[in-house]
């Protein structure tokens, strides 16, 4: 009852609801590996009567409670598709605001990174990003690289499409330099030449905004990966949203190709 009201109000849902839903999750069999495709800014913005810009700066409060929830439970990595190499088509004065909004939340939030052992990384194609954006992202990226809790990955610049077809290339140099025999690419040769080699899999992938698409999102990764479509916008994501999409995905069958009575 309070959740349809909270959910319609747009509110915060008082701390003992939270705290229920959390204490649904089963630790034993929490994903350590969740992906985010943070969508449906512009749309909530529109919905308020505001620019399409504020509708990204209310997005870096769900930033942080996801990446708060997230390392909170226990979970390994966080990966968070913050700007596709196809944003680039997006108006100008959005992409500069966009850039603008990156550095900005960086510098702010680095001491809650920090306070909560959060080490940064990022995939995508970094070095074709602006300077400023790059530089104030390798600032944070080395300011929190010894930090041993949850890796948050910040997908930038980035597309599936870009990272397998450099994979390709990466391997085809090494092939036709006589480092590598193509015979021996197998999965693991291939997903070691990918930005998120050393990460596991993605388990979950969620996207917000009610879409019912991938937009270019780790395809190798994902292969097997439970998707979870929640129809509200991203700037109205809060942990127990994270919860909800946690306890959804424990309460489903994995069964990777076999039969449900092979488990
Ligand atoms: C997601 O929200 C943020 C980025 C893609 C950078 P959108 O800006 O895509 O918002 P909608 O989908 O237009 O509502
Ligand atoms: C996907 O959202 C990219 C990010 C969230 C960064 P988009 O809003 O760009 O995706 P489409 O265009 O609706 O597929
Ligand atoms: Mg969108």
């Amino acid at each position: 009852m309070f959740y349809t009201f909270a959910a319609r109000r747009q509110i915060t849902p008082a701390p003992s609801f939270t705290m229920d839903l959390k204490s649904q999750i089963n630790k034993e069999k929490l994903p350590r590996h969740i992906a985010i495709i943070m969508d449906g800014n512009g749309r909530w913005a529109k919905q308020q009567g505001l620019p399409r810009v504020e509708g990204h700066r209310n997005g870096v409060v769900a930033v942080r409670e996801a990446s708060e929830a997230a390392a909170e439970l226990g979970v390994e990595y966080l990966t968070l598709y913050a700007f596709s190499t196809e944003n680039w088509a997006r108006p100008e004065t959005e992409v500069n605001a966009l850039m603008a909004l990156l550095v900005e939340t960086i510098q702010n939030e680095i001491k809650t990174l920090n306070d909560n052992n959060i080490r940064l990384r990022a995939i995508g194609d970094i070095e074709n990003m602006p300077p400023h954006t790059r530089e104030a992202l390798q600032w944070a990226i080395n300011e929190t690289a010894k930090n041993s809790g949850m890796n948050l990955v910040l997908a930038l610049n980035y597309s599936a499409r870009w990272e397998l077809v450099e994979a390709a290339r990466k391997l085809a140099r090494q092939a036709a330099s006589g480092l590598l025999d193509p015979q021996s690419i197998n999965d693991e040769v291939f997903a070691n030449a990918l930005s998120t080699t050393g990460m596991p899999d993605p388990e979950l992938l969620i996207r917000t905004s009610g879409e019912k698409r991938i937009s270019n999102f780790l395809l190798w990764q994902i292969a097997y990966g439970e998707l979870c479509f929640l129809p509200i916008m991203w700037p109205e994501f809060r942990k127990e949203h994270l919860y909800q999409a946690i306890i959804d995905y424990q309460h489903r069958e994995r069964r990777f190709g076999k039969t449900s009575e092979q488990l």
